[in-house]
């Protein structure tokens, strides 16, 4: 009987990608995915360090998982990703139940580390830096859900240190992956038959910049669009200091680039971007937005927000609620300042009580409520590119507009892999119920 794995993974949509690494690895290894938990005789964690929540959630799930080996002694239970990184050693000595640990930094090692682990050793490969052949994990395959639309890294780590962010300290400095790489991988995938290619990064609006020779980000666009196949292209995160006029122009010009961007803006301050170090102001971002808005024809925009970063004030925070309806965004992710080890603003004087965040985390959510109704009735009665990615129950398909938006429709099992173009019957902030027109390609 083959060996079995199950992976529960936190956090970012990078993180996601790196499971479907992972998975591609084990693959390599003979492993095949189990149903449950319970089943494996491998449990991988790919952890979150981002706020405090995630970090607890890890800890109680390796409480429960660690019942395995009651049942399977020899099952091994690993943790990876940004906690592991964060943590070290200490977590092990937390949950002594963990017998493999390693970061993003070195997942290509993981079939060594399942040696040890299997040899009765700890095995804990936590870095201070990546190392220098961190590029062989490219040559692992992944192993992916959805058949037509991939995430592909471009580039990994962060160089912009905000005061508030751990990620720096997780994923280390800004390494770019080569264009040679991302179009190898971009042409494998079509050839499996994705047709949307989603490119990743903690900073993805800075890929190329630390090449001996640099290239611009736009570039990369434009070379990821002539391969032949790729119906669409998303790209996530980036930062609004990076998103130059050439990347806004490629968005406007090449087809297959969606006209959706989610581009964080934390706090509308000045005072607290500042403190943030985000190295842009209120004025800088929502000129940027406009520049989007004219460029690029209905574009939908997404973004981030901190709510109760150290010493922000109401007032302060009425400029955040006031970039939120100037722009109006079709989706806001907005969390509570959480104070992380390690990072300048953890130490700053002012901290926020959490009523208070509480308190303007839900009026920032009432004003977003009444702007996603609005926005969403918007797409009553137009007409929408949809590429179909799933069947849900029987000749009822499911997929997303280029805004991102789900869109269900009756239609067969036939159009899972096309685009199609359908009519908004009616809508509501998270689906839109529409009609079949016809298959584009
Ligand atoms: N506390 C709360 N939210 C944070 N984020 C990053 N660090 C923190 C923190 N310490 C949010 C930012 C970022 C998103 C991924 O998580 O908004 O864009
Ligand atoms: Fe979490 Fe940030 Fe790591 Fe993603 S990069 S998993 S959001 S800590």
């Amino acid at each position: 009987m083959g060996k079995k794995y199950f992976i529960k993974t936190f956090g970012c949509q990078m993180n996601f990608n790196d499971s479907e690494r992972i998975r591609g690895i084990l693959r390599t290894l003979g492993y095949e995915p189990a149903e449950s938990w319970e089943e494996a005789d491998l449990i991988l964690l790919n952890t979150c360090t981002i706020r405090e929540k995630p970090d607890q959630k890890v800890l109680s799930h390796i409480g429960e998982y660690k019942k395995i080996k009651e049942r399977n002694p020899n099952a091994l239970i690993a943790v990876s990703g940004c906690l592991a990184q964060r943590a070290g050693w200490e977590l092990v000595q937390k949950a002594p139940a963990v017998d493999i640990m390693f970061s993003s930094f070195n997942m290509h090692q993981l079939p060594e580390l399942i040696n040890q682990a299997q040899a009765g050793y700890k095995a804990v490969a936590i870095l201070e830096a990546p190392p220098e052949d961190e590029d062989a994990v490219w040559d692992f395959p992944t192993e992916r859900d959805n058949p037509y639309c991939a995430y592909v890294t471009i580039i990994k780590g962060c160089d912009k240190n905000c005061t508030y962010c751990v990620v720096p300290k997780t994923r280390g400095k800004e390494r770019s992956r080569s264009m040679y790489s991302i179009l190898e991988e971009v042409k494998k995938l079509v050839d499996e038959g994705v047709r949307e290619i989603h490119l990743l990064g903690q900073n993805v609006t800075a890929w190329g910049k630390d090449f001996e020779r640099p290239i611009p980000f736009s570039e990369l666009l434009y070379e990821v669009s002539k391969v032949d196949g790729v119906e669409r292209i998303r790209f996530t995160t980036g930062h609004p200091k990076d998103l130059t006029d050439d990347t806004v122009e490629a968005m406007a010009d090449i087809p297959q680039v969606c006209n959706a961007l989610h581009l964080p803006f934390q706090a509308g301050s000045d005072r607290i971007l500042e403190l943030m170090d985000r190295k842009y102001t209120k004025e800088f971002y929502l000129d940027r937005i406009n520049r989007l808005k004219e460029a690029v024809e209905d574009i939908a925009l997404s973004t981030d927000i901190i709510v109760g970063f150290p010493t922000e004030t109401d007032e302060d925070f009425e400029h955040t609620l006031d970039v939120v309806r100037e722009v109006e965004f079709e989706q806001v992710f907005s969390f509570k300042y959480s104070p992380r080890p390690g990072t300048p603003a953890a130490e700053m004087e002012g901290q926020v009580p959490d009523e208070v965040k509480t308190e303007r985390m839900s009026r920032l959510l009432e004003l977003q409520k009444a702007i996603m109704g609005k926005l969403s009735k918007r797409y009553e009665g137009t007409v929408q590119k949809v590429l179909v990615e799933e069947e849900r129950g029987e000749g009822t398909l499911i997929g997303r507009t280029t805004t991102n938006k789900w869109a269900t429709f009756k239609g067969g099992r036939e159009l899972l892999g096309k685009i199609v173009k359908v009519r908004v019957e009616s809508a509501s902030p998270f689906n839109l119920e529409c009609e079949l027109l016809e298959v584009v390609r």
